[in-house]
């Protein structure tokens, strides 16, 4: 393709692209009747869609065709997109296509971690526990214990300061006791609900030195700063397999990713067979392809859903993720500092950033106002979306809730399931992306101090339905009148 040779890069290309989300102008009605501008502060669940890969990926879909050939003109194209799609993201990633590879999974992080666990278990069949943390998503905790025959959860530390960073020298004295039977190690890159970043390259020393792998959970991480899997000067640095999900990542539709060393992969019959990642197939036996990505992308991939995400990671990759960083951080930073300053806000981890850097999500409270309550007035009132509870995060809200729970229960059960616990095990998490400005900041703390200071009127207003959720009494939305699928059918036939 032809470059005009004034391609924007840098924050230029920023500046071009951080309003140019679908769904940043989106308006809904508040309590009152006012149609006001939604601030989307729930980009740690799903981020909103770069318009730049929705656009590039339609005009791709009138060449669209199933891969693996290039005999036909729309066969070449695919499969050449496809196969692009797989090298950018390795060279995203920091991963020296020589040594790894990259393939496409069907349901986000999710599926990836799911099947890298029964991998690294198949490969190291001597091995039979995996070391986790307690701030992991349920997504990096229940496959290993599904295909992981022990798992041991490292604690986090810091309660003194609130810095709830996982414990180094804990997770070096598991590797250690664990004598040699610990197959892996998989740890978030950066939590989902206090954002705090983890240092996955020392971890990964560690994990080595032991003679474990390393599989770091990219979900909170790869759209928000840089990675960089392969470290050819400090081998124990590198990471083993990385996961992450598209729709964390600018691009809704797109599928998960892995991005794993080719040699542990080889060492196994790939977890998934079918079409596609076989060279012959006889009665009595099959071929598996030795070539990547092939062999672990059994069937028909998502082929648009993959180019999509290929096509947002070029454009973060030319803004450069360290710009990126820079320009998040002082987003979270702003948010971290004016939250600290009101007195009945508790912010959940570290709010030195210093110490303790964030990325993405913070996690508060507000004392003595239920975490649905809040999240139900900033909705109705303010347009605010943001997202309450245990975001997926049990063990890890629990720890860092425990002093409170302990004082209203008397004990901490998270197995209670009574509405009364229920309303109090929870928190709210406002969330960033590339798109989050200062103006949401200053919109989300002018609301929070407005409910503080009038808690006692808006309690007034809701009431508990029957799953335990704030409803307002009188405001209700026809959220099928806004969008109904019917409609937009009906819509397109009738025009
Ligand atoms: C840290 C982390 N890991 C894993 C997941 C699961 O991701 P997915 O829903 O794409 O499978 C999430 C989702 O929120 C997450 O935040």
């Amino acid at each position: 393709m032809e470059s005009s040779g004034k391609t924007v890069t840098g924050k230029a290309l920023l500046e071009k692209i951080r309003s140019d989300f679908i769904g940043l102008d989106t308006k809904y009605e508040t309590v009152g009747g006012k149609q006001t501008r939604r601030v989307y502060l729930d980009s740690t669940a799903s981020s909103l869609m770069l318009r730049a890969a929705a656009q590039i990926t339609a005009d791709f879909m009138r060449h669209y065709s199933n891969t693996h050939s290039k005999l036909h003109h729309s066969a070449h194209i695919s499969t050449s997109a496809y196969d692009w799609a797989h090298e950018r993201v390795l060279s995203f990633l920091g991963a020296d296509p020589s040594i790894y590879t990259c393939f496409f999974t069907g349901s986000g992080t999710t599926g990836g971690i799911n099947r890298m666990a029964r991998v690294f278990r198949d490969a190291q069949p001597d091995k039979d526990t995996a070391i986790i943390s307690i701030m992991e998503h349920h997504s990096n905790d229940l496959p290993h214990r599904k295909h992981m025959k022990y798992v041991h959860h490292i604690p986090v530390e810091g309660l003194d300061e609130n810095q709830m960073c996982i414990s180094l020298p804990k997770l070096e004295a598991a590797l250690r006791d664990g004598g040699g039977r610990v197959s892996y190690v998989s740890i978030t890159a950066v939590s989902n609900v206090t954002g705090i970043i983890n240092p996955i390259h020392d971890i990964a020393r560690l994990a080595h030195k032991y003679g474990a792998l390393i599989m770091v959970d990219g979900a909170q991480s790869v759209a928000h700063l840089p990675t960089q899997m392969f470290h050819p000067d400090d081998p124990d640095a590198c990471i083993d397999a990385l996961v992450f999900s598209g729709h964390k990542t600018y691009t809704p539709g797109s599928p998960g990713v892995v991005v794993a060393r080719k040699d542990h992969l080889l060492s196994i019959e790939p977890e998934e067979v079918g079409g596609g990642m076989v060279d012959r197939v006889l009665e009595d036996r099959y071929l598996v392809k030795e070539t990547f990505p092939d062999r672990e992308e059994a069937g028909t991939p998502n082929i648009p859903g993959a180019i999509a995400l290929a096509t947002t990671i070029e454009i973060l990759d030319r803004i450069g993720m360290q710009t990126l960083l820079e320009e998040e951080d002082k987003v979270i930073e702003g948010a971290i500092n004016r939250m600290a300053e009101i007195p009945d806000i508790i912010v959940y981890g570290g709010t030195n950033l210093k110490a303790c850097p964030r990325a993405a999500s913070i996690s508060f409270n507000i004392t003595g106002i239920d975490h649905g309550l809040v999240g139900a007035i900033l909705n109705d009132y303010f347009n605010i979306a943001v997202r309450n509870q245990c975001f997926c995060a049990h063990p890890y809200v629990k720890e860092m809730m425990s002093d409170v729970l302990l004082a209203e229960f008397g004990e901490i059960d998270f197995g209670n399931m009574s509405p009364e616990f229920m309303r109090k095990a929870g928190m709210v998490r406002a969330s960033f992306g590339v798109y989050s400005t200062h103006e949401d900041v200053a919109l989300l703390i002018r609301a929070l101090k407005d409910i503080i200071k009038n808690i006692d009127t808006y309690k007034l207003e809701y009431k508990l339905n029957s799953e335990n959720d704030y409803v307002h009494k009188s405001y209700k939305v026809d959220s099928e009148g806004i969008f109904n699928i019917f409609g937009a059918v009906n819509q397109y036939i009738d025009e």
